[in-house]
């Protein structure tokens, strides 16, 4: 298999399990941080992280085909693989799978993995096909690494939640971890896709993060969740927000509504976002605890 700077790529599942068999027989735990590229330095976070979590770090680029709809961006997604492959070895990461659709869909494919719980709500009311393209992904490159850990970003809560129910109930046996999201200096999250804000959207894309803190305070401090979320809605499109899909507060270990007119004392909630600025979807998401 060719080697970058101490970083293997494998293109085919047969290489991804070789690899991983000369990692067990030197006794090594393998953590891995699956993306889909054009790599920022929150996903060098997820590498981070999962080098304090076991002996060598593993991740993947695939842009993955089932997770996106008809009308959604997968022939423009940001593809960048000779840079990321020199961010990973850079990070000190020692594998990158980077497959093909056809490695990892071979022609008559039919088999789909759905987490039927999460996958419907929120994001999922939104993008109907988008987890059940995870689930199905991640589950495939999970057999074909085998890690022992596997790091995901918080920045997709939902997502988050949604591998985790799906390695439990699969038994994969493998740890997931979520990593704390990154921020760009005005509070912007990181994404791939901020590649796609022009210079106006891009001052504007602040308001994400600021009506976002600001709504967690309240919720923090008792105020109702509904005018709490519809003042923060309306201040997005103040902002120049062309739509607002949702503002969400839920309980952040099943994304259940709080079913209360405010957040009861000493719950802990999730506040989730996601609104639309020009052609880019933006989302984001905080954790709070209601005081
Ligand atoms: O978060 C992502 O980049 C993707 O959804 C993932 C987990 C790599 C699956 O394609």
């Amino acid at each position: 298999m060719p080697k970058r700077s101490g970083l293997v790529v494998a293109r085919t599942r047969g290489e991804a399990r070789e690899w991983h068999r000369a990692q067990r027989a030197l006794g090594k735990r393998i953590a891995f941080a699956p993306t889909m590229g054009a790599l920022h330095d929150g996903h060098l976070s997820l590498i981070k992280l999962g080098l304090e979590k076991a002996d060598v770090a593993a991740s993947s680029i695939f842009v993955n085909p089932t997770q996106f709809a008809a009308h959604e961006d997968l022939g423009t997604y940001p593809r960048a693989e000779e840079s990321d492959l020199e961010k990973l070895a850079a990070a000190g990461c020692s594998f990158c799978y980077c497959p093909s659709p056809i490695e990892m869909y071979p022609p008559g494919d039919s088999t789909r993995v759905k987490v039927k719980d999460l996958s419907h709500i929120l994001e999922g009311e939104v993008r109907p096909h988008f987890f059940e393209g995870v689930a199905s992904v991640v589950s495939r490159l999970f057999l074909h690494v085998a890690p022992d850990v596997a790091v995901f970003g918080e920045k997709d809560f939902q997502q988050l939640l949604v591998i985790k129910r799906m390695t439990q109930d699969l038994g994969f046996g493998i740890e997931i971890v979520g990593a704390p999201t990154r921020r760009e200096a005005d509070g912007l999250a990181m994404s791939s896709r901020n590649a796609y804000l022009n210079t106006d959207e891009r001052a504007q894309a602040v308001a994400v993060s600021r009506v976002m803190f600001a709504t967690a305070a309240k919720l923090e401090a008792g105020e109702p969740i509904r005018a709490a979320t519809d003042a923060a809605t309306a201040e997005l499109l103040a902002a120049g927000f062309a739509s607002v899909d949702y503002v969400e507060a839920r309980r952040a270990d099943t994304l259940a509504p709080f079913g209360a007119e405010t957040c009861p004392v000493g719950a802990t909630g999730r506040l989730l976002l996601a609104a639309r600025l020009g052609k880019t979807r933006l989302i984001d998401n905080v954790g709070f605890v209601r005081r």
